[in-house]
């Protein structure tokens, strides 16, 4: 899926309006961190990019941004400036060697089952000082954060090092809202090593 849709242009500024107020403030709260890290024009990949509440704020923020879902339906929602890519990120990644100055990664590491394979991946398309956030629970949601930490160090330090790491709680069955401690969650930014 690409960039183009036959949907006139008027209807997906609408939307994407709609989209940008009625999630204003419901992105992920590091990403503003990230945002303050990266230079002005970076690209930024947006992986599993689901309603596109991440998407929507790297957009407001000027960044050129790549959306890629496994699903289509995430992905007709979300402006036409942005570039959406319909893949599984559960094999090879369609972007070349050194694509993106930021990868975000908001709880769609928690539906990967191919750990080795997409952590190498994430390194192969971002630029050697590229930066990646990623935010994941486990199923069946209870799980500690100190279990979380093992996970994350086990999977992604053996190609990236970590530059913070936070561990924060979201309410049961929605990520958007951080205000209830229900199910425990890491948040980390990482560079390749
Ligand atoms: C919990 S949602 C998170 C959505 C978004 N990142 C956010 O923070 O709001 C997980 C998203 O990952 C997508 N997803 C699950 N498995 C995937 C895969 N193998 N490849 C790409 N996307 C996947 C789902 O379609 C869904 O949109």
């Amino acid at each position: 899926m690409c960039n183009r849709s036959s949907e006139p242009v008027h209807s997906w500024r609408i939307h994407s309006t709609e989209l940008i107020s009625g999630l204003s403030g419901k992105h992920s709260p590091r990403l503003e961190k990230l945002a303050e890290m990266l230079n002005e024009n970076a690209k930024v990949l947006d992986i599993g990019c689901g309603s596109g509440r991440n998407t929507l704020f790297l957009k407001k923020m000027d960044f050129h941004v790549v959306a890629l879902d496994i699903a289509s339906t995430p992905l007709l929602s979300l402006p036409a400036e942005c570039l959406k890519v319909m893949a599984t990120a559960d094999s090879a990644l369609p972007f070349r060697e050194n694509s993106f100055d930021a990868i975000v990664d908001s709880y769609t590491f928690t539906f990967i089952e191919n750990h080795k394979l997409y952590v190498s991946e994430l390194s192969r398309i971002l630029k050697p000082k590229g930066l990646l956030l990623v935010e994941f629970d486990k199923e069946p949601h209870i799980v500690p954060h100190s279990e979380l930490k093992d996970i994350l160090y086990e999977v992604f330090t053996k190609i990236f090092k970590v530059i913070e790491i936070h561990e924060i709680y979201h309410a049961w069955g929605c990520i958007f809202d951080e205000t209830k401690k229900d199910v425990p969650a890491l948040s980390a930014i990482l560079q390749p090593m």
